[in-house]
């Protein structure tokens, strides 16, 4: 077992990242306080098991879920089940049982401690770090929400096992970012062991998954609020979120497609070498990522302009320079628009 201790600014909240051998070894790190489980339909009837020593809220899986009504329905289940200030909430599930669950905490009774179990790939190496919690509005994306640090994040691989191969995938994009914009190292390590990683080899998904981890929180104790440093985790996102409104792919694969934009992108707004696109292309086919089908410019142009993060006739948008290397500009959607004239069709 390997724990570390984050401290993000700038509220000092202090969380602890552990990387667990087994189930059992998760009550060592329950205080003696009463603990109210929160999962999905699914995740509990795989793991049925698991669910048995404490009282449990069971929510409805996916997206379309994520939604306050939901996260009203785990709030009046903590009353129901006599939760109080000194009670932990313990998500159990994906990203999405994350985001509703740590919001529930933050808002029942002002506040109560967070901890969660991420069980697909993304939640373990995105979703459960950097205290970001949110609920869609209607069909906008992650409106309502806090951030909230989870007391302590406990990563079981073994829970990769019963992931479907779409969506253990669409988490291999965002492991694949990590490698480009800050762990170049990790880049050979995935193209060599990506047999490992399709077979969901333990030890493998165990590396892998650490060094992408200790990545994105190293990035997050800098900037927990998004000031500045934490944009560069979107890199690929501009046009992944426009690519997935159209609602044809999941993030992951949106995201693997951004990518492949940004990095076209790049090469000519600051010269990234077209052999690291290739690189990456290659990387993202190996896990069966889409790389090439695009909705048009126009599609595109379209769907950026009411991304909620642009500024006026601008938006933050992430460039590569080379692996390890991003860069964060303000950038007119004019310029952008030009560049996808540039290299659409691919
Ligand atoms: N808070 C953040 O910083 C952050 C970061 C990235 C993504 N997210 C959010 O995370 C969500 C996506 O997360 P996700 O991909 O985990 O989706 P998800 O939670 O919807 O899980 C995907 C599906 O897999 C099922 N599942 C979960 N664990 C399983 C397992 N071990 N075996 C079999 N099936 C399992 C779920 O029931 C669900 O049907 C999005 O809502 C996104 O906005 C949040
Ligand atoms: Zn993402």
């Amino acid at each position: 077992m390997e724990i570390y201790t984050l401290t993000p600014n700038p509220v000092h909240t202090i969380s602890k990242l552990i990387f667990g051998d087994s189930w059992d070894d998760l009550r060592h790190f329950l205080p003696g306080k009463p603990v109210i489980l929160v999962t999905d339909s699914t995740v509990y009837r795989l793991y049925e098991s698991y669910f048995t020593s404490y009282p449990c809220v069971i929510t409805e899986p996916g997206e379309n879920n994520k939604q306050l009504e939901n996260v009203q329905f785990i709030l009046n289940q903590l009353l129901e089940f006599g939760a109080d200030r000194s009670s932990l909430l313990l998500a159990i599930g994906g990203g999405v049982v994350g985001d509703m669950g740590g919001l529930a905490a933050s808002l029942y009774m002002r506040g109560i401690s967070f901890g969660y179990v991420p069980t697909t790939l993304l939640a373990m190496t995105d979703a459960s770090i950097g205290g970001k919690t949110a609920v869609n509005l209607g069909t906008w994306k992650n409106i309502i929400g806090t951030f909230t640090q989870p007391e302590f994040v406990y990563i079981l691989p073994q829970f990769l096992a019963t992931q479907s191969d779409r969506d253990f995938c669409s988490g291999m994009a965002e492991i694949i970012k990590h490698a480009f914009i800050g762990i170049p190292e990790a880049i050979s390590y995935i193209r060599e062991s990506h047999q490992e990683i399709w077979s969901r080899k333990s030890e493998t998904l165990f590396s892998l998954i650490k060094q992408s981890v200790l990545y994105k929180s190293a990035v997050v104790e800098q900037d927990e609020k998004e000031l500045g440093l934490r944009a560069i985790l979107n890199f690929g996102h501009t046009f992944g979120h426009a690519i997935e409104e159209e609602g044809r792919y999941t993030h992951g694969e949106s995201v693997a497609l951004g990518m492949m934009l940004a990095a076209r992108i790049s090469e000519i707004h600051c010269g990234l070498s077209p052999a690291v696109t290739h690189e990456l292309k290659s990387l993202l086919q190996r896990f069966s990522l889409p790389v090439e089908e695009f909705p048009s410019s126009d599609q595109l142009m379209h769907n950026i302009r009411k991304d909620k993060k642009k500024s006026g006739n601008h938006i933050r948008f992430v460039y590569l320079t080379s692996p390890g290397h991003p860069r964060v500009e303000l950038s007119s959607f004019e310029l952008l628009e030009s560049y996808l004239h540039k290299i659409l069709p691919i």
